[in-house]
């Protein structure tokens, strides 16, 4: 079954968006099978955004990640990588369509609320990135 990784980032915390985000993916029909709040290190942040590394807002971007709790989460269901992509919203919130999460919620996109993997093999790599396999649990809704 497919998984995505998705973060809630320092400012969707801080905002306290945690309960809508997940009620959004809940909602939709997606299963939550991995979750926990952390304080991330410099070393993960600069692992998770490598492919960024050459970017100019590569430091301020990871300077922004370890600023403050996130919340990590991996979600479950026929194709959710794509789907959550369409949740979340563009990555320029003053771009993203009125409904997704960072259209309802962002004007930044140095502070644009949340992240979501991009790719079906991104997911895996990130989802491997963040959690062990203890960490996630593998379940299926009966009601
Ligand atoms: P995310 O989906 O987490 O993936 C990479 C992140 O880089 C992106 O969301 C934005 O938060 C951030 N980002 C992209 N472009 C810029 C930019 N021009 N200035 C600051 N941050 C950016």
């Amino acid at each position: 079954m497919e998984r995505t990784f998705i973060m809630i980032k320092p400012d969707g915390v801080q905002r306290g968006l945690v309960g809508e985000v997940i009620h959004r993916f809940e909602t939709k029909g997606f299963t939550l099978v991995g979750l926990k709040l952390m304080q991330v290190s410099k070393e993960l942040a600069e692992q998770h955004y490598d492919v960024h590394k050459e970017r100019p807002f590569f430091g301020s971007l990871v300077k922004f990640i370890v600023s403050s709790p996130v919340v990590a989460m991996v979600w479950e269901g026929d194709g959710v990588v794509a789907s959550a992509r369409n949740i979340i919203g563009a990555t320029n919130p003053l771009a993203a369509a009125p409904g997704t999460i960072r259209g309802d919620y962002g004007v930044s996109v140095g502070r644009n609320l949340i992240h979501g993997s991009d790719a079906i093999e991104t997911a895996q790599r990130e989802i491997s990135l963040w959690f062990s396999d203890q960490e996630l649990v593998s379940w299926e809704p009966t009601m």
